[in-house]
């Protein structure tokens, strides 16, 4: 049987109009097919509307078979837009740069302030308050030891993380410092009820270090340390340090100062005066005190150097042998070089802080400034 002419147009606008919306990849293509299909002036409106000009025996088969070409249309468009909006939820959700707990648009739109902006150290309300939501960002210790890792590891150090409740073996014996040393008085350990203490320092870490890794190695370890003693401003009770350790079968003071003089000038950004003191450290030997030259005053004397001009930054020295034993290398093989890095005084150095208890305050109007 020949179709009527009009029936093999139906029949064409049908297969037309499917694959168009077939083809559509995303829901903005598909509102334009949308439009030209079953629009005001679209092509399948325009079908329907033709049934003006259709001999009165065609009529009634003519609207219904026009009447079905709508339908058709409309249910493949519907039938796409889901289609196509589960993907795009399915596409987001599989992107995992999507972070749930970004601010909103308007937020991340406002300008950051640049560190420092809204003045003194302490005081004042913070800027940006009355535009309503302000932009996180990190403590200035987080920046200055993340600073610090990314010189290291540069090197070729690892970045280890090691805990902050630890037995007195790690903190105190292993490092040479024997039951009647005065660094194990109880004025400056807090002790926990179970025999374990707050460490006292991050070289808790170094023999943690020796025991993980076969020699060769080189690490650093960061972190809080605990001190029971009387605070001011430059003492804190709980405050952060940062180790360093390597290990070799040869290794120099001249490596070791070498690698502190290149750290430093990379933290500090400018050209920096250190001194060198012999130090006593029962873990190290020789043992050396690295001496930074106050930024704050410039050498002239002020309240977080005590009035000398001078900040202890950076202990250091060659690793002890008894170290190296306790940490099951044999010291005839084995030799190491290790420091333990203020970081609490560095980011006081770097950001002009003047008193160390600001930094773990909590201080809103403080941390503002950064
Ligand atoms: N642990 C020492 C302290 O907290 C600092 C220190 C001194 C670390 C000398 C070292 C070192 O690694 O070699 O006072």
């Amino acid at each position: 049987m020949n179709l009527a002419p009009w029936q093999v147009e139906l029949d064409a606008a049908r297969d037309l109009w499917a694959d168009r919306v077939a083809l559509c990849s995303n829901l903005a293509e598909l509102r334009s097919v949308q439009v030209d299909a079953l629009g005001k002036n679209g092509a399948v409106t325009a079908l329907v509307r033709r049934i003006g000009e259709v001999a009165n025996a065609d009529k009634r088969a003519y609207g219904q078979a026009s009447a079905a070409l709508k339908l058709v249309c409309e249910t493949a468009i519907a039938d796409k837009q889901t289609a196509l909006e589960l993907a795009e939820v399915a596409a987001e959700l599989a992107d995992d740069t999507f972070d749930v707990t970004l601010p909103p648009a308007a937020v991340l739109a406002q300008k950051p302030r640049a560190p420092g902006q809204s003045g003194g150290q302490s005081g004042g309300q913070s800027g940006g308050q009355s535009g309503g939501q302000q932009l996180g960002h990190l403590h200035p210790l987080c920046r200055v030891q993340t600073d610090v890792e990314a010189v290291f590891t540069s090197m070729g150090f690892a970045v280890l993380d090691y805990p902050e409740v630890e037995s007195e073996f790690n903190n105190f014996e292993s490092l040479n410092i024997p039951g009647w040393h005065p660094a194990r008085d109880m004025q400056d350990t807090f002790w926990l009820d179970n025999g374990l203490l707050l460490r006292t320092h991050t070289s808790s870490g170094q023999v943690r270090a020796m025991h993980t890794f076969a020699p060769p190695f080189r690490a650093i370890f960061a972190g809080k340390v605990f001190r029971y003693e009387a605070t001011d401003a430059s003492h804190e009770h709980t405050f952060h340090q940062l180790e360093g350790l390597l290990i070799d079968r040869v290794v120099s003071v001249g490596h070791l100062l070498d690698s502190m003089r290149t750290l430093l000038s990379a933290i500090l950004r400018r050209d920096v005066q250190v001194r060198l003191r012999p130090g006593y450290f029962p873990f190290v030997e020789p043992g050396f005190e690295l001496d930074l030259q106050c930024q704050l005053c410039a050498g002239a004397g002020c309240s977080a150097c005590k009035q000398s001009g001078w900040l202890e930054l950076l202990p250091c020295g060659l690793v002890h042998p008894q170290v190296l034993r306790a940490g099951g290398l044999d010291p005839a093989q084995w030799q190491g070089w290790a420091f333990g890095l203020g970081l609490s005084r560095l980011a006081m150095m770097r950001y002009g802080i003047g008193d160390v208890r600001h930094l773990l305050s909590g201080d809103a109007r403080f941390l503002a400034q950064f």
